[in-house]
């Protein structure tokens, strides 16, 4: 049977526990079919706990063989025990302190969820965050209840892992005590013939850490990179932030089978093997740079989520969005800061601002969930990362640092809120931040829009914002946007040095003196200014600038700022598609442009290589949707192909001497200055290879030394029709999973959108294709989703059916990642009559199986009431 509808939680519900915990003792006795788990738990009455007193643990999916209240053996009728969980009313309490004990029984072979403790490959692994906790064993699990946790782990396997620093071990067991009081989510054991790539590095004072990157054998060689990421990442975080490890070793875990991309367990990270293993032939620069991100990302926890965590997890923001800000700015500094902002940003829009502009758009802090996996989103991350940026913005470097020192000062040790973050910065700086706080409370992208006129030797510019409604909030306030912005004379000459002005109106005015800035500038006083606006992207919102093509070739050609640079070019992209897709031709003058700018050398390769890009394929019909049309996708697809076919015609000769001149030579380094080359050789690649057939990309693929040029050589064969290709890639690496996904995946991404449906389906009937692992349930069902959109929009409907069909299995498998994907039918109100009737179809399929998850039941709910 179907549940009834679950009750959302909601914030204005929180309450304190009523009883805290001072320490734990856990005792694993590995087995895969019948795990036992026994636990000693220190309790404390909570004097600020408002609830009744009975003693409230998580239980799921657990046999309780026995528990005991300071020794003494419980009944059946001491506690009352359901499928959630057990409760010990406060009558039955010793006193109001205690020491509970208990032993349960878990099945990890059979948790195909990948939540709790489960089996990967041979090995033990576990998956705490968000609520996994309570599938080991009995637990307050919740993030505002912290405790030192001492694990002992017993089993055959060579290499027994758990939090904190070792404490002892034996033939067949192994002790490790955490003595950092973490909440339930970040604990985390594993067990399995590992191997290690090992090093060390020493703290700013002075302390040896261990470091460890756990791997299956054969995989070692891999290691290099993300361990060279970590300790980069480690130094980085003690001149930036000033923060140093806490611990002894730290140990980072690859496994294979995984929900997510990786997880910030204290002392212990897990990773999905994606996100660490690496080497010349096997990685794209593309997965080099995600290692050194999620590394990054998850060595940051350590502070800002770990030492500083979440009260509940509608705070899930407090440390996810911190987190992410400083993951992209290490990135920044490790790589180019403006590709860096741009590929953020291509990011945002791709992910958040999709999920904002629909059924699915929520809050960075939201008021209530149903399944809080679900709210592991582009908002609560990529938003919220953004929103920290702002801030960062607003009280400019120093303040920011000087925040930062107090929050970690303050907050040590605690499970906070968005509350307790902004007082921090309020504190600090002097300011009242309550406005701000706004962008944590109210979904949706605020529209800015710019309007201006010269007259009389000025300018007078006029800022507007608009806050479109979202589901459950159709009236919004006014939010603080930050806007950066210049002049430039209409020969490119900068008027005005950036400066940054902050909306916080509904609208507001500027006016600027021209003789002035001429003046300062030494040039004549321009009869035209170019306003530069919303530079480094200072906020994110949807900005209509209201500029001229003139203005916005000037821009692209002069923009100090990189980023607008690029955004001027995106954004005469974006409107000359969309004259095509109405019958238009494209406009030489952008292509000169391009051409000029391709030919800048002192330009970074990986700018120019991103100037060169076409918005996607979603992009165009977001577009289509919001200029008022219908998007039809296979037309987009079709114009998108017309414009690379008259990219490659006006740039030819130059795309031809970028393809000779960025080959990087024999030394191969994953390096950004390398990355950056093939990005640019590649992009010039498969534009060439749309007007000359495929004999550039045969050699490409036979003379490819790594995977980058690898993968690309592949990808533009297969889209030129070279029938064996597929075949000769499979041969070569049907041993090696993480190559293999790439050859599922672009299979179907580069498959012609008639025929994306079938290949897909038939690659599901592949024998390497275990739909139980996550990546390779991706590869083949995200890659006709999100890599194919118009075979996926095919107007029969067969791509709705195929993945309808294939939530509906894996969602009795591994609700989590099914609810994931399911959002691949978030626009369905874009779209044409017929299509919206087939996608509402197969997502009331989907509604009316029995037995849905919570997750995925949570999700079609969402997106069908839009
Ligand atoms: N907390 C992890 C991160 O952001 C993500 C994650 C969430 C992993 C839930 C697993 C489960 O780094
Ligand atoms: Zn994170």
């Amino acid at each position: 049977m179907k549940d009834a509808s679950p009750q959302p939680i909601r914030l204005a519900d929180y309450h304190p526990p009523s009883h805290l915990v001072e320490a734990v003792e856990l005792t694993f006795r590995l087995a895969p079919r019948g795990t036992r788990v026994r636990s000693k738990i220190r309790f404390r009455a909570n004097p600020a706990g408002l609830e009744n007193g009975n003693l409230r643990l998580d239980g799921e999916n657990l046999r309780l063989v026995s528990c005991a209240l300071d020794g003494t053996p419980l009944t059946a009728l001491d506690y009352l025990l359901t499928p959630e969980g057990l409760t010990v009313p406060a009558e039955r309490l010793p006193g109001p302190s205690f020491t509970w004990e208990a032993e349960v029984e878990i099945d990890p072979a059979d948790n195909t969820a990948l939540e709790g403790l489960y089996t990967s490959g041979g090995m033990f692994c576990t998956q705490c965050e968000a609520e996994g906790f309570r599938k080991i064993t009995f637990y307050p699990d919740r993030p505002d209840v912290m405790a030192p946790f001492t694990v002992r782990i017993e089993s055959d396997l060579p290499i027994l892992l758990s939090n904190g620093n070792p404490a002892a071990s034996g033939p067949g067991w192994a002790e490790w005590h955490d003595p950092w009081p973490k909440p339930a989510y970040l604990f985390a054991l594993v067990a399995g013939d590992l191997v290690a790539h090992s090093d060390r590095f020493t703290t700013m004072s002075g302390r040896a850490v261990t470091l460890n990157i756990w791997v299956r054998p054969g995989d070692e060689d891999k290691c290099a990179y993300a361990m060279d990421a970590l300790k980069r990442s480690m130094r980085w975080d003690e001149e930036v932030y000033g923060r140093e490890y806490d611990l002894d070793v730290f140990n980072i875990v690859a496994v294979d089978d995984f929900n997510m991309g990786a997880m910030e367990n204290k002392g212990l990270n897990i990773f999905n093997s994606k996100y660490v293993l690496a080497s010349q032939k096997t990685a794209t620069d593309r997965d080099y740079d995600f290692i050194e991100s999620i590394v990054a990302h998850e060595y940051f926890h350590n502070w800002t989520g770990n030492r500083i965590t979440c009260r509940d997890w509608f705070q899930l923001c407090l440390k996810e969005g911190l987190t992410v800000f400083r993951d992209q700015q290490f990135s920044a500094d490790t790589r180019s800061a403006p590709v860096q902002r741009i590929e953020d940003v291509l990011q945002l829009r791709a992910r958040q601002f999709r999920e904002d502009a629909g059924p699915l758009a929520h809050n960075v802090r939201p008021d209530a969930y149903v399944e809080i996996n679900n709210f592991y989103t582009a908002t609560v991350y990529e938003k919220g990362a953004e929103l920290i940026g702002m801030l960062r913005r607003i009280v400019g470097a120093q303040e920011y640092r000087a925040a930062l020192d107090e929050y970690f000062r303050r907050h040590d040790g605690q499970a906070c809120t968005i509350e307790d973050w902004l007082a921090v910065f309020e504190d600090v700086t002097g300011r009242d931040l309550s406005q701000f706080k706004r962008w944590y409370t109210q979904a949706g992208t605020p529209r800015v829009s710019a309007e201006w006129q010269v007259a009389e030797g000025r300018l007078h510019l006029r800022l507007a914002q608009e806050l479109p409604p979202t589901p459950g909030q159709p009236l919004k306030e006014p939010v603080v946007i930050p806007v950066a912005m210049g002049l430039l004379s209409p020969e490119g000459a900068e008027l005005l040095p950036e400066t940054t002005v902050i909306l916080d109106g509904p609208e507001l005015t500027r006016d600027f003196d021209l003789d002035e800035m001429a003046r300062r500038a030494g040039i004549a006083r321009p009869d035209h200014v170019i306003p530069s606006l919303l530079r480094g992207f200072s906020a994110p919102v949807i900005l209509d600038a209201g500029l001229s093509r003139a203005d916005r070739l000037v821009l692209l050609a002069h923009d100090p700022d990189p980023f607008n640079r690029w955004e001027a070019g995106r954004s005469l992209m974006r409107e000359t598609l969309m004259e095509m897709l109405t019958g238009g031709a494209p406009d030489p003058a952008l292509f000169d442009a391009l051409d000029r700018l391709l030919a800048e050398d002192r330009l970074d390769a990986a700018f120019r290589a991103l100037c060169l890009a076409l918005p996607s394929e979603d992009d165009m019909a977001q577009a289509a949707h919001d200029a008022g049309l219908v998007p039809d996708p296979t037309a987009i697809h079709a114009t998108r192909r017309a414009m690379q076919v008259a990219m490659a015609r006006a740039l030819q000769p130059r795309l031809a001497a970028l393809y000779d001149a960025m080959d990087p030579g024999p030394a191969y380094s994953p390096d950004a200055d390398q990355a950056a080359k093939r990005a640019l050789r590649n992009s010039a690649l498969t534009l060439l290879a749309r007007i000359e057939g495929p004999a550039r990309a045969k050699a490409h693929y036979a003379a490819a030394t790594n995977m980058t040029d690898e993968i690309a050589g592949f990808t533009t064969l297969l889209e030129t029709g070279d029938p064996d290709i597929a075949r000769r890639f499979h041969d070569r690496w049907k041993d090696d999973r993480l190559v293999m996904d790439k050859w599922f995946m672009a299979q179907v991404a580069h498959a012609a959108p008639e025929q994306a449906v079938a290949i897909a389906e038939a690659l599901t009937d592949h024998p390497l294709f275990d739909w139980t692992n996550p990546n390779r349930f991706r590869s083949v069902i995200g890659g006709l989703t999100s890599g194919n959109p118009a075979g996926f929009h095919d107007p029969t409907g067969a791509g709705y059916r195929f993945l309808a069909d294939w939530l509906i299995r894996l969602d009795a498998k591994n609700p989590q990642t099914a609810a994931r994907m399911s959002t691949a039918f978030e626009t369905w109100r874009r779209y044409d009559a017929d299509r919206q009737a087939l996608i509402t179809g197969a997502l009331d399929r989907i509604a009316a199986q029995d037995g849905l998850s919570r997750d995925l039941s949570e999700m079609v709910d969402r997106i069908r009431a839009a």
